[in-house]
């Protein structure tokens, strides 16, 4: 994760004359910071959500050394550069990890504050003007800190859920794929595809990963259609071609009902990765743009890597003729524009067949 610590700079107020200021307030602190620490440490021994992470041997003192060290460095001097990015990175982890409660985590940079306000009370009791300048520039500075590590704490919890509904979601899309014919890369190579394809025609880098995301999903539908249709070796019968046609209106049945865009994405592409742009496709007929864009992806993506790879009922295709394909069925089955785009692509689309190859 990037702290982008410019943005929050500006955001707290904290200039130029703000920076001196603050090290002015921390040359008078610095000597007493243990009394500072005194104080936070005590407030967090006293209290049982946080006295309760501290329950290893040495393991307060330890916390203790590093923070004091966090402030000496970067706190009390205004130094918030890369390495104090880091370290606050470091931190908000650490107090992640030992799963310490937000709220007397907080809690002590309050104690933190009313302490060091203290100090400069004593330090600066008659001139009034720079007493205020101090005490305003360490709040600032205690801010930063307290935000960043509350920053850090909620984006390191995000990325946790986030990784687990993308594995969800990748275990969905596997399950998809274990009864077909198709082996598992297919769908590795599909995505990726659709990735470079997005990106190719301009589609900003958040639409591109979230395609990459949606688009193993396009054939979990095939779930609910029986073995002795899906994993047929011959041409199917009219009446079992009839039933396939139901995989993307069961794939958008089995994908969630959610906000989420990545989940609304998947169902889309489920239902329509089967339209062709002439309007003759399944299940809708939709025609033309009337088919989502990433329903159009997909079909170009899912097609190419059907005619490359081997099925049991068909050799792989060489690239040059899977390609004349596309090129034969733009403006038929394909969007014309997409086609153009992915063959310009071809080389990075051959490089992922290489990459993600079936294991022969
Ligand atoms: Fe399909
Ligand atoms: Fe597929």
């Amino acid at each position: 994760m990037l702290i982008h610590l410019q943005r929050w700079l500006p955001l707290l107020g904290i200039d130029t004359t703000t920076l001196e200021d603050i090290r002015e307030a921390g040359e008078i602190i610095a000597p007493h910071i243990d009394a500072v620490m005194d104080i936070v440490y005590g407030t967090i021994s006293e209290t049982p959500e946080t006295a309760r992470v501290f329950t290893a041997p040495g393991q307060m003192a330890r916390a203790r050394a590093a923070q004091t060290r966090h402030w000496l460095t970067y706190i009390l001097t205004g130094d918030f550069n890369e390495s104090y990015a880091e370290a606050t990175l470091a931190i908000g982890r650490i107090h992640f990890a030992h799963k310490v409660d937000l709220v007397p985590y907080m809690g002590s940079y309050s104690v933190a504050l009313e302490a060091v306000n203290a100090i400069i009370g004593r330090a600066i009791p008659d001139d009034a003007v720079r007493r205020h300048r101090c005490e305003r520039a360490i709040y600032k500075a205690i801010f930063l800190d307290m935000g960043l590590s509350t920053y850090v704490y909620y984006d390191t919890e995000v990325s946790l859920v986030q990784e687990l509904s993308n594995e969800l979601n990748a275990s969905l899309a596997r399950a998809g794929e274990y009864r077909d014919n198709e082996t598992g890369k297919h769908i590795v190579r599909m995505s990726r595809m659709c990735g470079v394809l997005a990106e190719a025609i301009g589609r900003d880098a958040d639409w591109v990963r979230m395609l990459v995301m949606a688009s193993p999903l396009h054939d979990v539908g095939k779930i609910g259609i029986p073995d002795k249709i899906l994993l047929k070796p011959g041409r199917l019968t009219d009446e079992e071609m009839a039933v396939m046609r139901d995989h993307p209106a069961i794939g958008g049945a089995i994908i969630p009902d959610h906000s989420a865009q990545v989940i609304l994405m998947a169902k889309r592409i489920s239902l329509t990765h089967h339209e062709r742009w002439d309007g003759d496709g399944y299940p809708a007929g939709l025609a033309g743009e009337a088919i989502p864009l990433e329903g159009r992806i997909a079909a170009i993506c899912d097609v190419f890597d059907a005619l490359v790879s081997h099925r049991p009922y068909k050799k792989p295709w060489p690239v040059e003729d899977a390609a004349g394909y596309l090129r034969d069925n733009a403006g038929k089955h394909f969007d014309p524009a997409l086609v153009e785009a992915f063959l310009e692509h071809l080389p990075r689309m051959i490089r992922i067949q290489t990459e993600y190859a079936d294991e022969a």
